[in-house]
């Protein structure tokens, strides 16, 4: 059995496109950040937020994913928050990080837009001394409805040159993507990039990736991996290069399996499917290890680990100039 060599992984020049940054709150910066704000959690160990990290699927994990986001307050928590994870990315190759944030997290327990946005824009500003050029995806919440997620447009249409794009997640039951081709249509008209979850294997899985592709005009599709089901719609994303990022740690959490085998025909398919962590601090396992994790159980080859570092960067929404760079690095250390 071969296995790449965990050091190789780290040294591919690499974007980490499906990471949300309330997800990456380990239990130890709750713990301070709950000190630090007289925010009674009701743990007092870093065991004990562990032990209330635990979850069995989707709707179970956004159960404890929403309540623990109440120890960030001040724009200090969104900043510290932000360049923790940075500072993790880094150590992983991390050279380009389209972080995503759901405002209406935030704003809906009286947390200012501002305060979210300046916190994260600050460390956002601050990553290039890490050696990352960072990048802010705002994602609506799609169990809140539509005229939430029109507000929430409107608020940040202030800070339009600090947000490339809008994504979409939380609970997919019952709330497909059709229920914002309204405001989705309006981010593009602003000039925002735009990105969809379709979670795996839930109820529509197919018909919503068939309206994210046909309707929505995404870019790119977070998770997405029963586009299997239908070999005309992989054809079609493979033929117009939409961008699939995949989380198999995650996976692995939220599903009964990590969908290796998925995530390794679409790549083999010649999709641009790339590795990413979704919530690292929850499902334990930052970039590296997911590709590695997805190595090992699919067998991946060192070209295939390549191609996936190659494919985050180019379905990466960074400037041409930047891409062609970290490109020329990448083959560089390939060989
Ligand atoms: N899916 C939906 N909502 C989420 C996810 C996800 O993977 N991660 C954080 N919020
Ligand atoms: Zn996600």
């Amino acid at each position: 059995m071969t296995s790449i060599d965990r050091a190789f992984i780290d040294s591919l020049p690499k974007a980490e496109l499906h990471l949300h940054i309330e997800g990456t709150l380990e239990p130890e910066l709750k713990l301070e950040l709950a000190q630090r704000n007289g925010v009674d959690i009701g743990q007092s160990t870093v065991e004990q937020v562990r032990d209330t990290y635990s979850f069995t699927d989707l709707t179970s994990f956004l159960a404890v994913y929403y309540p623990a986001m109440e120890v960030l307050v001040t724009e200090q928590d969104f900043r510290d928050l932000a360049l923790a994870y940075l500072r993790r990315a880094a150590a992983d190759g991390v050279v380009r990080a389209e972080i995503f944030f759901d405002p209406q997290a935030h704003t809906s327990r009286g947390i200012s837009f501002a305060t979210v946005i300046d916190g994260l824009w600050s460390a956002v500003q601050e990553a290039p001394s890490l050696g990352i050029d960072a990048a802010l995806i705002m994602c609506f919440l799609r169990d809140h409805s539509a005229d939430s997620a029109e507000e929430t447009l409107a608020a940040s249409l202030p800070y339009r040159d600090r947000i490339v794009g809008v994504g979409l997640d939380s609970d997919e039951r019952g709330n497909p993507p059709e229920k914002f081709a309204a405001v989705f249509a309006a981010a593009k008209d602003a000039g925002y990039r735009l990105t969809m979850h379709c979670d795996i294997d839930q109820e529509q899985s197919i018909q919503n990736i068939a309206t994210v592709l046909h309707t929505i005009g995404v870019e790119r599709i977070d998770h997405g991996t029963n586009i299997l089901e239908d070999p005309a719609l992989v054809a079609e994303a493979k033929q117009r290069g939409i961008g699939f990022t995949c989380c198999p740690v995650s996976n692995s959490f939220v599903t009964d399996q990590m969908k290796g085998a998925e995530i390794a025909a679409l790549l083999r398919e010649g999709l641009k499917v790339s590795i990413a962590s979704d919530d690292p601090a929850y499902f334990g396992g930052y970039v590296s290890e997911n590709i590695a994790v997805l190595a090992e159980a699919q067998q991946l080859t060192s070209a295939e680990v390549v191609l996936l570092a190659r494919n985050s960067l180019e379905s990466s929404w960074a400037s041409d100039e930047k891409k062609a760079q970290w490109l020329r690095q990448l083959e560089e250390i390939a060989g």
